[in-house]
């Protein structure tokens, strides 16, 4: 077979939980559109994820709280067309999943079925678990989301690490366990310590997947607009900045704006 009739292999939960038992990490980042998928998928992403960080960094909302599913599913519709390597994952929304089983698994369907994502994840511990066992027994792959759940945010009431204190910590283990036993395929660990984290993903079958919890999660997501450095607003300990894009992009638009104005763009070449 010539390399430009080689199958792609797809990135499946099966490859996901085959990485763990390996001890090879998984990679993971946010896109919300066709383009940015594209480019992650070809430079062997294995995750990607449709965040509900939609609502902030491609609509400018203060939280994930407004983004709706119709958002979501046209955001998921856009990545999955740039995605053939990738698992593609979706959030559902807050508002889609938590008043019972059947609203839930009504917004997963509409998800599967109207996007063609591969999986979804939900945010929460045991008060969801009876949603991810329906979910998931209708054949949707499920990924869980502990600590740092943007969409309880109001609850919390700050963004801070969480789990410090042995209370939460505990009930965090035992979230991460009944998520794995309500058949999650893996689970997102968002800002706790790292020591929490190491302990959750040694004593889980399933993959942990890290976001400010240290490097002992089998995998790492970062939202793609802060690896890339498009926000230089937001500037936690948790992000490495791979690009200054928000000072290139401005570079550009400024050389652009002058080109125009001094009638030096067009130039001939550019022109019919
Ligand atoms: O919405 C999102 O981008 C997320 C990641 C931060 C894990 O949930």
């Amino acid at each position: 077979m010539s390399s430009a009739t080689q199958e792609i292999k797809r990135v499946t939960t099966n490859t996901l939980q085959k990485m763990k038992s390996s001890g090879e990490k998984i990679s993971m980042l946010t896109a919300y559109d066709f383009s940015f998928a594209k480019i992650f998928d070809e430079a062997g992403l294995d995750v990607i994820l449709i965040g509900d960080s939609a609502s902030n960094v491609m609509a400018g909302h203060e939280t994930t709280l407004p983004i709706t599913l119709d958002q979501m599913i046209y955001h998921a519709q856009s990545v999955i067309r740039g995605a053939k390597r990738a698992l593609v994952v979706a959030d559902l929304p807050f508002g889609s999943y938590q008043s019972n089983e059947e609203i839930a698994l009504a917004s997963a369907i509409r998800m599967m079925k109207e996007a063609g994502v591969h999986a979804l994840k939900l945010e929460g511990g045991v008060e969801i678990c009876d949603s991810v066992k329906k979910i998931v027994s209708a054949g949707i792959p499920v990924m869980g989301h502990l600590g740092l759940t943007p969409q309880s945010i109001y609850k919390f009431g700050t963004y801070t690490v969480r789990a410090k204190a042995e209370t939460e910590a505990e009930k965090l283990k035992s979230d991460a366990l009944a998520l794995q036993d309500a058949g999650a395929f893996a689970v997102v660990l968002e800002k706790i310590p790292a020591a929490l984290a190491k302990e959750v993903s040694q004593s889980l079958h399933i993959p942990t997947i890290g976001i400010g919890a240290g490097n002992d999660c089998d995998g790492q997501v970062l939202v793609m607009h802060d690896m890339l450095g498009i926000n230089n607003e937001f500037n936690p300990r948790f992000v490495r900045k791979y690009l200054n894009l928000h000072e290139q992009i401005i570079g550009a638009a400024r050389q652009y704006i002058d080109d125009v104005k001094s009638g030096d763009f067009p130039s001939e070449k550019e022109s019919y």
